[in-house]
Order: structure tokens, then C-alpha cells, then sequence
């Protein structure tokens, strides 16, 4: 199997093609434009968390030097394509994004209530501060913990029985209940925040009154460029969404938000391009979050260590006017081989802001509470979690009865285990000690989709023998042009350095968003696609030639390496591509090929991408400070197309799970309805002296039943599962089960 990664390019750790443009600030992210006449605004939020405005005093900021344009409720240029209800006194559609400055209602602390457009931003930011609202307040509900009696099963669930967030029963309801080896505890998870280093922005120009063009931060310039046609009511084709370099999103890209409908309405308003970068505050109420959670696991095992029940139940929260859910039990119905299983998903709707997708959305939160369960289990019973968990292994998935496409998280885990010296973990709590320091080992499993879609690609082989491929898609920070170019290389024979691929453009042939851990295995495939197909037309090309060299050639009987083609029987008839386009008289060759996964294929296997988290960590015992000392994330997800893109991607992920585990919360007045953690100050992301000496290693064996390169995802694995490796650690070192993420000294003491 070596041979079929790293016989060239793929899994080479190649540096990312667009390195050097993003540390030496090349790189144009969407706030870096500069169009002619171009105006800024700036976003004004609400002060309460429920009611409606009494009175809108906007007199002083419209007044202020340089205000182009005070817009609100009672001036903005209508959206057409809002959805109105039928009458004003009906209640809004559920499962509705927010719909901007319709009315005067407020749903959330910070609802945006205005937004000033002026001719600097300076001016726009003063004059923001001038616009002064009283409202007609109403009691607003937002303590998850006060509220939970009031979760319902989502909708969709309701009309759909099985639907994935309706209820799930394998065997015997709660059959644990009954059984004598049992757990049964409760974890909770506080809303996080994505906190992406570039802020959320948007420049929006009308080229002409039905012609919109759009430098935004996204993951999904299609998504966009279709959301922004339907709320305008213009054809899709003209509306150009640019987002060429995005700077991190994790989720908070895959949606459209109001701040990007408040920018495109002011530059209707003022018939000037104008810009709009929310400020980081407002990256904590506009843009969306991971959402608090609670969840119960109770969960029963033989003796010898085989799980005979789960029950896992969650209550996630949403907003009153949108049902966000996500697929937090997912891992729970098919990670192990329990005959049954049981879960239950409830959504909790508060004055708040709408949750979106955050890195391993859902999974990261259940994954929390069934893999502390785990290793809650597996105290009782007195065995290794890691033994506990090869019990439990399953060769097919139980939930689909179907086999798997690749499962190799045995590997991984045997591999993290020799990595991290998982023999040096005692049973006993609290045995190992480093001077005065506690510690511990723990790990934690997690899976996600290896999700697939539809993606085309245009390749252009021109006639200096380098080659263009072009997809809109877009690279959030994983590298995604990178690892194009190595697919390119490998599949072509073409050296990367004559590659480029392009990409954040809705001009360019159509891929979807960059999200669900889906874009190599999605636009890799049309990337080796149109590679097949270009290898075909040069074929086709040289079999045909007056000398008679290669007579009978057939892709499968050539060779194409270094930008040659030769037959492989006789190297020594050999035409480099630039020679063959010369000997057509071609300037370019030009392919277009979309690539669909196989529906038929997809039904008959499960398809997931695999990781399992080893951590070490330190606990002093007079002060509960913890430390990471060592990680190791191992993944299964297929070939690795960048040894080093795709090390970062773990790491980073792993990161962002420490983050959960021990740091990363927010804290909200509930007298007021607001976030206090509203800034990096306040709300805590791990840095560098948070981050240990994180290993990622992978397993690098293909799915070929995925996808033609045999890639599955990563980004979301590589979160997925840190989190409880670290509870379960904290336990190991002190004793002390800590359900309620993050784990702060204060828990511990
Ligand atoms: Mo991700 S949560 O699919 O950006």
C-alpha cells in the first residue's frame, strides 16, 4: 500500500502554496479591499435581550460629520426576498435566520437595531455611538439550567420519525436501568465561541442597481452568492462573491448573517461600495457559537468489560426564532457494540442569539459525555478505557447494520498508545506524581463523516506546460489549494511548482461550501478527474501523430511524470505536454469535469473518518492548576494527501480542544441577558503556554471505496474527542470527575 502515496507527491510534507503570501501580508482577505468612493459602516446593537423599540433617536448620528446614512427598521430599503409572515400579529416561520431591520422587535442582547454608514470608518464608529434607543423591555429567558423544562424535539424530528435527531432506540429502551454494573452521570458544556483571527467582514458594491458583487468572509462563496440572489430577488449570476483568503472560521462562515445583509442594504442606500468588519465583540452575538449543552449518559456492562446498554440524552440550545440542531448523538448509535442503545435530543430555545456549527459540531459536545462515560465505566469495572474500548470495538456499523468503507482505529489507537506511554497509566487514581505535580493519562475516541459532495473543477494545461485549475471552493486555513496541487501533480505527472489551483471565487466552476470535513474527498475527486481527463486528450493526442512512435497508445500504457509523456514499454518515445499542445498548433487544453459520489456505493458501506486523543497532564494538588504536558492525536482518515497540512490541521485541533477542556466558556449577566466574556481578554482560547507538544500521527491508509484518492476528512476528527482525553486525564491524576467543561482550577480544589 506505500507505494500508492508516496510514490510522488501525495503525503509529501509540502509547504502550502500560498505560505509566503500569507506571513509576508500579501494575502488580501475581504477587509483588505480598497474600491473607489467606498464608505464604511458600522453595526448598532440592542441593550436588552427581549421586547421591541419604543423610540429609535437617530437625529444626533445623522447629523454627525460625515454620516452618510442612519438605517434602521423604520428607513432600511426592503429585502424582497424576505419571507414575511401573512400578517404582523402571526408568529414568524420557525427556522428562520434572523430577517434584518423588519421590524422592532428584539430577540437577543446585541440584535442589531441600526447601522451607520459614513464616509471614514473613524466617523461611522463615532456616530454609532450617538444613535440611543428605549425600548419596551419584556422578561427574557436566558439561563439554560432555569429553562430546561421547556425542550422540545425539534421540529423536523417531530414531522419525521426518523429523522437522525428523532428519538433512536436499539434493543431495549433504557435498558441499563435494569442492569447491576451501571453509570450514570450528567456533563455539561458552556456556549464557545469560534474566535477565528479575522473578524467577520464584508464589502458589498451594486455595480448596477441589479448587480451585486461581495468581498465576504465565508466558507461558502455558492451558498453566498444563492443567499444573497434570493434575499435580492436577482438572478444568481449576478451577484460575485470574492473570498479569496479567509483567515480561520471553524463554522461561523457557512451561514449568511445580518451584518453582511446590513452592509449590502447601506450600499444600496448610499449608491457607494461600503465595508463592514464586525468588531470582536460582535463576533460573539452576531456570527454565531458552539451551544451549550446538557447532556446524561447511563450506561450498564458486563464483568468482562462488554457494554450492554447506552442511553445518552442531550438538550441543546437555540434561539426563539430558529431551530438550530446539530447531530450531538451520533457517535453514540454506531462507535460501539452495545445491543442496546438510546438517545434522546431536545432543543432549548432562549432570547439568544442562533447557535451555528463549531469545528466537530455536535460530535465535540456528545463525544464529550460518551467517552467520559466510557472511562467512567471502565473505572468501575476496573479496566484500561483503552482495553475497554477494544471490547467494544465494532467491525460494522450497528446503527446501518452495514459494513464499514475503512475502519482503522485500532491502528491509530496502538500507535497513540506506544506514542503517549499509555503504560504508565495506573488504574488508581493519583499513583504517578512529578515532584508535588498529580499525574494523568486519559484519551478519548472521536468519528465524524466522511462526507463527500458534488464538485467541479476546470483544468487548463497551457502551453508552457503549466497547468490552471480553478473551483469554488474556499480554504478557511487547512491548506485546501496545497493539497489541489499535490492531487494535480500526482494524477497528472506534472511537478507542483507548474500547478496552480484557484479558488474563494463564485466564478469559478461550481464546489460547495468548505465544511463537514468534506473538501479534499469532494473537489479532490473532480481534481483527479479532470486529470484523468487530461491524460486522456494528450493520449488521444499523441497516438495519433504522423511519426509512429506512439502507435497504440493508451492512457494505461503510457507514462506521465515531470511534465513528459512516454511509453512505458519504449521511454525513449517521449513528448513533453508543452510539445504536444505545440504539435496541435493548441495554445491551452482546456477540461471542465464534475465528480459525484456513487449513491448506490454510498448505501451499501458507512463511511466515517476516525481519531482517538492521548493526553497527559499535570494537576498541582494545593491549587488545581493543570497542565497539558503531552498529546498525542492519531487519525484515521484515509490517504493524507499533506503530511504537514495535515499535521497542523490535528494540531490545531487539538488546540481548540484543550481550549474546550480547560478554558473556553462563556459567562453570561443573566440580569441583562449579555456576555461578559466578550473579548480574548475575557474569554480565554488557549496560547501558546497552554499548547504541549502535540504528536499527530495517522494511520495513512486509503478509502478507496470513498473516493478515487482515498481520502477522508479531518478537520472535524481533530477536535472531536480531545476534550474528554483531558477530563478523563484530570481524573486519572486526581481523582475528581469534572462533568461540567471547562475544567478550571476552582473545580478541582
Ligand atoms: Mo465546520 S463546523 O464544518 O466549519
Amino acid at each position: 500500500m506505500k507505494d500508492y502515496f508516496f510514490q510522488d507527491t501525495i503525503g509529501k510534507p509540502m509547504d502550502r502554496v500560498d505560505g509566503r503570501l500569507k506571513v509576508t501580508g500579501a494575502a488580501k482577505y475581504s477587509a483588505e479591499y480598497e474600491l473607489p468612493n467606498m464608505a464604511h459602516a458600522v453595526l448598532v446593537g440592542s441593550t436588552i435581550a427581549k421586547g421591541s423599540i419604543k423610540s429609535l433617536d437617530t437625529k444626533r448620528a445623522e447629523n454627525a460629520p460625515g454620516v452618510l446614512a442612519v438605517l434602521h427598521y423604520q428607513n432600511a430599503p426592503k429585502v424582497p426576498g424576505y419571507a414575511q409572515a401573512a400578517h404582523p400579529t402571526e408568529p414568524k416561520p420557525v427556522g428562520q435566520p434572523l430577517q434584518l431591520f423588519i421590524d422592532n422587535q428584539i430577540n437577543f442582547n446585541d440584535h442589531p437595531i441600526a447601522v451607520v454608514v459614513a464616509d471614514t470608518l473613524e466617523r461611522a464608529m463615532y456616530a454609532a455611538k450617538l444613535v440611543k434607543a428605549q425600548y419596551n423591555e419584556e422578561k427574557h429567558a436566558t439561563d439554560f439550567n432555569k429553562n430546561t423544562a421547556k425542550a422540545f424535539l425539534p421540529t423536523a424530528a417531530k414531522r419525521n420519525p426518523k429523522h437522525p435527531l428523532g428519538d433512536y432506540v436499539r434493543g431495549k429502551e433504557d435498558a441499563y436501568k435494569t442492569e447491576p454494573l451501571k453509570i450514570e452521570s450528567e456533563y455539561v458544556i458552556p456556549t464557545e465561541f469560534h474566535n477565528p483571527m479575522e473578524l467577520q467582514s464584508i464589502i458589498a458594491h451594486w455595480e448596477a442597481a441589479d448587480k451585486l458583487t461581495v468581498y465576504d468572509k465565508t466558507q461558502a462563496v455558492m451558498g453566498t452568492q444563492n443567499a444573497f440572489a434570493k434575499d435580492w430577488k436577482i438572478p444568481v449570476e449576478n451577484v460575485k462573491v470574492i473570498a479569496t483568503f479567509v483567515g480561520g472560521a471553524f463554522g461561523n462562515g457557512l451561514h449568511t448573517w445580518p451584518h453582511e445583509t446590513a452592509a449590502i442594504m447601506a450600499a444600496k442606500k448610499v449608491n457607494r461600495p461600503v465595508k463592514l468588519m464586525l468588531t470582536r465583540e460582535q463576533m460573539f452575538t452576531m456570527v454565531g457559537y458552539r451551544p451549550h449543552a446538557w447532556q446524561k449518559v447511563g450506561m450498564s456492562a458486563t464483568k468482562d468489560g462488554k457494554i450492554t446498554a447506552i442511553t445518552h440524552e442531550a438538550i441543546g440550545q437555540t434561539s426563539s426564532y430558529e431551530e438550530f440542531t446539530e447531530s450531538t448523538l451520533q457517535q453514540t448509535r454506531m462507535m460501539y457494540t452495545s445491543p442496546n442503545v438510546t438517545t434522546r435530543y431536545r432543543i432549548l430555545p432562549l432570547d439568544v442569539s442562533t447557535p451555528i456549527w463549531m469545528r466537530g459540531p455536535g460530535e465535540a459536545t456528545g463525544a464529550f459525555a460518551l467517552e467520559s462515560a466510557l472511562d467512567e465505566m471502565a473505572f468501575v469495572l476496573g479496566m484500561d478505557p483503552l482495553e475497554f474500548r477494544l471490547i467494544n470495538h465494532t467491525d460494522k456499523d450497528p446503527e446501518k447494520n452495514l459494513p464499514w468503507s475503512t475502519k482503522y482505529l485500532k491502528e491509530a489507537m496502538q500507535m497513540g498508545a506506544e506514542r503517549i506511554g499509555w503504560s504508565k497509566r495506573q488504574l488508581k487514581p493519583g499513583m504517578v506524581k512529578n515532584g508535588e505535580w498529580l499525574v494523568g493519562y486519559g484519551m478519548g475516541v472521536g468519528t465524524f463523516g466522511a462526507n463527500r459532495g458534488r464538485a467541479k473543477v476546470k483544468a487548463t494545461l497551457h502551453k508552457d506546460g503549466t497547468l490552471v485549475m480553478q473551483s469554488a471552493t474556499t480554504d478557511i486555513g487547512p491548506g485546501t489549494g496545497t493539497a489541489m496541487v499535490q492531487i494535480a501533480a500526482q494524477n497528472l505527472g506534472l511537478p507542483p511548482e507548474k500547478i496552480v489551483f484557484e479558488l474563494g471565487s463564485s466564478l469559478y466552476p461550481p464546489s460547495p461550501s468548505q465544511g463537514g470535513s468534506a473538501t479534499v474527498a469532494t473537489v479532490g475527486s473532480a481534481v483527479h478527474a479532470a486529470c484523468q481527463a487530461l491524460k486522456q486528450r494528450l493520449t488521444s493526442m499523441v497516438a495519433g501523430n504522423a511519426d509512429t512512435s506512439f502507435k497504440g497508445a493508451t492512457v494505461e500504457n503510457l507514462t506521465f511524470k515531470d511534465g513528459y509523456v512516454s511509453m512505458t514499454a519504449s521511454p525513449s518515445a517521449r513528448l513533453s505536454f508543452a510539445d504536444i499542445l505545440k504539435q496541435q498548433n493548441l495554445p491551452e487544453l482546456e477540461v471542465t469535469e464534475e465528480s459525484t459520489p456513487d449513491a448506490s456505493l454510498r448505501q451499501k458501506y458507512s463511511m466515517y473518518s476516525y481519531s482517538v486523543h492521548f493526553a497527559e497532564v499535570q494537576v498541582h494538588p494545593l491549587t488545581g492548576q493543570i497542565k497539558v504536558t503531552n498529546m498525542v492525536s492519531c487519525a484515521d482518515a484515509g490517504t493524507i494527501i499533506n503530511a504537514k497540512t495535515a499535521g497542523n490541521q490535528m494540531i490545531g485541533g487539538a488546540v481548540g480542544g484543550i481550549g474546550m477542556a480547560l478554558t473556553e466558556g462563556a459567562v453570561m449577566d443573566h440580569r441583562f441577558g449579555r456576555y461578559v466574556t466578550k473579548d480574548l481578554a475575557e474569554y480565554h482560547v488557549p496560547v501558546h503556554a497552554d499548547a504541549p507538544n502535540i504528536s499527530s500521527l495517522f494511520v495513512n491508509k486509503p478509502d478507496l471505496i470513498n473516493n478515487p484518492n482515498g481520502t477522508k476528512g479531518i478537520g472535524e476528527i481533530a477536535i472531536i474527542g480531545v476534550a474528554p482525553a483531558i477530563a478523563n486525564a484530570v481524573f486519572n491524576a486526581t481523582g475528581k470527575r469534572i462533568r461540567e467543561l471547562p475544567i478550571t482550577p476552582d473545580k478541582l480544589i
